[in-house]
């Protein structure tokens, strides 16, 4: 079995069953979002305060209006910006067989900047370019763009 998880992320929880097939299919979306901060229905973000062990809307209006600690990227509960994988933090993991191909469709939803994901562990063998070193063997995928990384996976264990 071969557990893989991304450097920009640390993993707890667990995006889907280890994958058994010979070809192992996953999307990534790469955002901005922060700590301490909380998506209402409509799209806008508000700020979360710890109101004694609950979180709260950090606004007067919302004194009382509870949220639920799993819609908030608590951290140590300080505001930061952070780059997710789809939208948790920490972000996704990927479980496969050792010797299944791959294929991790990277969505790049950045306003500004590029960026690769480098599968730290792996040996990319003949595929440099899916190795994920920006400027060194791999141009950054620009912000808005999206890349389709596949590599198989090798060698087995636990991978960043
Ligand atoms: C915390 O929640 C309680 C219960 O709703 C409310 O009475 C209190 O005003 C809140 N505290 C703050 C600082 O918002």
């Amino acid at each position: 079995m071969l557990v893989f998880r991304l450097l920009l992320v640390t993993a707890a929880v667990v995006m889907a069953d280890i994958c058994r097939d010979p070809v192992c299919e996953f999307t990534f979306v790469i955002r901005r979002t922060s700590s301490m901060t909380y998506r209402g229905s409509s799209g806008t973000l508000y700020n979360v305060a710890l109101n004694g062990t609950r979180l709260q809307q950090d606004d007067d209006a919302a004194v009382g209006y509870f949220i639920n600690p799993s819609d908030v990227i608590t951290l140590d509960g300080f505001t930061r910006d952070l780059i997710v994988v789809n939208d948790i933090f920490p972000g996704p993991t990927i479980e496969v067989m050792e010797g299944a191909q791959v294929v991790v469709r990277v969505i790049n939803d950045l306003l500004t900047e590029g960026i690769t994901l480098h599968w730290h562990g792996m040996h990319v063998i003949n595929t440099p370019w899916m190795d994920g070193t920006a400027y060194v063997t791999q141009c950054p995928v620009p912000a808005q763009h999206s890349f389709t990384y596949r590599f198989t996976a090798f060698p087995h264990g636990t991978h960043w």
